[in-house]
């Protein structure tokens, strides 16, 4: 059916999806719970591997492979636009990379020489990077890969999906401008069956990227930093993001209500067998919808509802995020063409604005933090064992919630939420109504509204008519487009003033940007209106630091110091802990991030203090603060500072606990220096002249010792140890190095900055950090001086079996270590 012919909701959604193909997609995420044995007919090649990149030029044509050499540069079609688009072209000199990837870490840093202040503000949004419009020689990116096919794939349909490239890319097969997305964000789909080369070859895929402009105030990074995946289908088949299951709770089971689309994308007539069946995450088969039996007339797209119940479901939880998958097959003739899992859980979400968040019907407040998407040594192109470990570190502070900031968050983030029970604010990134702002909010509701962690679909953040009239026009659009989409989940915004008007009165879901101290008051005049800190904190701090050193951009790391618009941990916790109003709180920033460095914004600050973790997710003091009070059952005592202050002997020393204990001891060198009661959600002080030495706490509940903490003066730097985050991977995984320079005796070095080197047999290290905000070392190396002591490589492994990871420095004892990839 032509779009025409289409109910109109269906016509509109399809039409405003700019950047998606019409005729061809699958799920966002390809399950791993296939039932064993199951029949596979469409055929999904993740490109990771093979491709060549090269820098081109924003303004030098020639040294932009050609690139818009006269006006005709898009006159003839498959004529090459470019010379690199040609699959002729020799691209032996260029650089080989593996997908996802960031050109801008790579990059050198660049400090403003004396700019005005405008143009310094932009280059420490994204970190100094020598990148953007002032850099044309660093902001186009061009990558080449051969497409692995051939006569075979004659007569299917073939497309590709890119989950985010940024930003404005065109996509080229063999030569043809193919599509592309301005969004550096939003998922898009291309279709490319009509310029493939079925007989000869070979069929080489070209993407220009151009990250001349950001879409942020944030470091961004370059290139098709995401997956990208070449699908290929039977001309009749599910689209991308072509079915969509939702769960209504009953008691004792559930009822599955699902849509799917199949398209014709064949010349005739297909009567069409819909088979759908729900396996759980043992791989049994749980529940099956009614066979659906239609006709799809050439170019027709049909959208199939069903349903089907689960008996005695297996809520996906927190503690418990199990997951189903469903298996929708498409049948003609008795022969099934078409096969798409789609991984989703069962369980019910809703939010009240006397009692907060609710999940399967219990109260759940959110532990949430927000983040940006890179990480040290790889910059965005995060690779997914290490999204995981991310997640995971902040699941072990206790926290139950994630918001993507500001932007729509990876396939591969989201699925790690699903599978490790954390909670999801999605964020589109343009707040618009432009065809271009609506096809990337629609393409992020499409692509992840399967995934059972997304909680709320957050329209924008502070945007500048939040609090108008207009701003109030637009986001209601988009909540009524979003709502369409998903009926399941509601809208929110992240509003820093003007709360009673504009957008604050179109949302379902209100989110404060800091200011939590106001919400009390904003509550009482819209009590029906439930409320959440979007944006919560945020102290700065630079890990492992405990002075303030302006002229270092050092941040003491006591939970004192916050910009003037926010707050410390306890000012703004002990309010949200108090009220049950208060949906919960997401903390600005669970991570460090590049690009925004606050609070010293002048180079060689290349990153951002907020974080309650560095770049490289090794805690800050405050980390003990959240984990203490967001895993309150976890008893959990921790001193601050370190214990090393040569040359301070008899000077007090600031000491602080942060802990769960009802009452802490200190104690110097074994004497007491009393024991104080620990107040609910704060911590514990004390001024205590420096002697060498040992310095514990000790925590008690009931007068029984539940918990313990030391810091000991350290002697001098006597060795380096080796931590990696699980002694199992596979082939092509990331595993996380962690160093650590201790003394003589085992113990930290909490200053050493000692130059380390990784070497690893059987992988390579991809990226290194060590979460100094003012650092301006390679990312792209094998060694990194440590910061106050720590250090980390990321390395990937390349084949199964041993992997030797190891870390060396000049006069200190190395270590080794060894872990096995299957
Ligand atoms: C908020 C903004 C964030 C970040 C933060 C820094 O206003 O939404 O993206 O800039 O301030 O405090």
């Amino acid at each position: 059916m032509p779009p025409s012919d289409l109910p109109l909701q269906r016509r509109e959604f399809i039409s405003a999806v700019a950047g998606t193909c019409l005729i061809a997609h699958r799920p966002a995420f390809a399950s791993t719970a296939a039932p064993d044995g199951a029949p596979q007919p469409r055929r999904v090649t993740r490109l990771e591997t093979g491709w060549k990149f090269s820098l081109g030029h924003a303004v030098d044509v020639e040294r932009d492979f050609g690139f818009g050499r006269d006006q005709r540069t898009f006159a003839k079609a498959g004529a090459g636009t470019a010379d690199a688009t040609l699959a002729k072209f020799d691209d032996r000199v260029w650089q080989s990379v593996r997908v996802p990837h960031d050109w801008a870490v790579a990059l050198p840093f660049a400090e403003p020489k004396s700019p005005p202040k405008d143009r310094a503000d932009a280059m420490a949004a994204h970190g100094f990077k020598a990148i953007g419009r002032d850099f044309p020689q660093n902001s186009i990116g061009w990558y080449r890969v051969t497409l692995p096919v051939g006569p075979a794939d004659k007569g299917q349909s073939i497309w590709l999906e890119f989950d985010g490239v940024f930003r404005d890319c065109i996509v080229f097969v063999n030569g043809y401008a193919a599509g592309g997305s301005a969004s550096g964000y939003a998922p898009f789909c291309v279709d490319i069956a009509d310029f493939l080369d079925y007989d000869g070859g070979p069929n080489v895929l070209t993407v220009r990227v151009d990250a001349s402009l950001g879409e942020g105030w944030f470091y961004e990074g370059a290139g098709i930093y995401r997956h990208v995946d070449l699908v290929r289908a039977a001309p009749v088949h599910i689209p991308q993001w072509g079915t969509f299951v939702r769960s209504e709770l009953g008691s004792g089971r559930a009822q599955l209500l699902v849509t799917t689309d199949v398209v014709n994308d064949g010349a005739a007539p297909v009567e069409v067998l819909l088979r759908q069946q729900m396996f759980d995450s043992r791989k049994r088969i749980v529940a099956e919808c009614e066979d659906a039996r239609f006709t799809l007339a050439p170019g027709q797209r049909s959208a199939q509802d069903g349903s089907t119940f689960v008996d005695a479901p297996s809520l996906w939880s927190l503690e418990n995020p199990d997951l189903y998958t469903m298996v929708s097959e498409v049948i003609v003739a008795g022969q099934v063409i078409d096969r798409v899992e789609t991984r989703f859980g069962i369980r019910s979400i809703r939010f009240d604005a006397e009692r907060g968040f609710f999940l399967n019907g219990k109260p759940v407040k959110l532990l949430g933090t927000c983040n940006h998407h890179d990480h040290a040594g790889v910059g965005t192109a995060i690779p997914d064992a290490l999204h995981a470990w991310r997640v995971a570190q902040l699941k072990e502070m206790g926290s139950n919630a994630w918001r993507s900031a500001h932007n729509p968050a990876a396939q591969v983030l989201l699925d790690a939420c699903d599978s490790m029970g954390m909670l999801m604010i999605a964020e589109a990134r343009q707040n618009s109504t432009s065809d271009e702002a609506l096809g990337e909010i629609e393409r992020m509701v499409l692509s992840s509204r399967n995934h059972p962690c997304v909680i709320l679909w957050s329209l924008g953040n502070e945007e500048p008519h939040q609090a108008t009239e207009r701003g109030a026009r637009i986001n209601a659009e988009l909540a009524a487009r979003v709502k369409r989409l998903d009926p399941t989940r509601q809208s929110t915004f992240a509003m820093d003033q003007g709360w009673d008007t504009g957008v604050g009165r179109v949302v379902d879901v209100l989110g404060f940007n800091y200011r939590t101290d106001k919400i009390e008051a904003y509550h009482g005049r819209h009590p029906d209106q439930p409320v959440y800190g979007s944006e919560t904190g945020s102290t700065v701090a630079t890990r492992g630091e405990y002075t303030n050193d302006p002229a270092r951009h050092i941040v003491r790391a006591y939970d004192t110091e916050h910009p003037w618009w926010a707050s410390t941990a306890e000012e703004w916790w002990t309010i949200v802990a108090e009220r049950t109003y208060i949906a919960g709180g997401f903390v600005w920033t669970g991570f460090d991030y590049r690009g925004e460095p606050t609070p010293y914004a002048a180079f060689p600050s290349v990153s951002s203090q907020f974080g309650i973790l560095d770049t490289c997710g090794f805690p800050k003091d405050n980390y003990y603060y959240y984990r203490a009070w967001w895993r309150p059952d976890q008893p959990l005592v921790h001193l601050l500072p370190h214990w090393n202050w040569a040359g301070r002997e008899g000077q007090p020393i600031e000491v602080w606990a942060h802990g769960n204990a009802e009452e802490v001891e200190l104690k110097l060198n074994g004497r007491s220096l009393g024991r104080k009661g620990m107040p609910r959600n704060r911590h514990l002080e004390w001024q205590v002249p420096y002697a060498t030495g040992r310095l514990e706490a000790i925590g008690y509940n009931g007068g029984r010792v539940v918990a313990r903490d030391v810091r000991e003066t350290s002697g001098l730097a006597h060795a380096v140890k080796l931590k990696v985050d699980r002694r199992m991977a596979k082939a092509g995984d990331v595993v996380i190095l962690n160093a650590e320079v201790v003394d003589s005796r085992g113990r930290p070095m909490p200053t050493a900055d000692n130059l380390l080197r990784f070497t690893v047999a059987n992988g390579e290290v991809i990226g290194v950090g060590n979460g100094n905000p003012n650092s301006v070392e390679p990312d792209l190396a094998t060694e990194r001086r440590a910061f106050n002591g720590l250090a980390q490589a990321i390395v990937r492994i390349n084949r199964s079996g041993p992997v030797n990871l190891a870390v060396s420095s000049a006069g200190l004892a190395g270590s080794r270590l060894r872990i096995v990839a299957l």
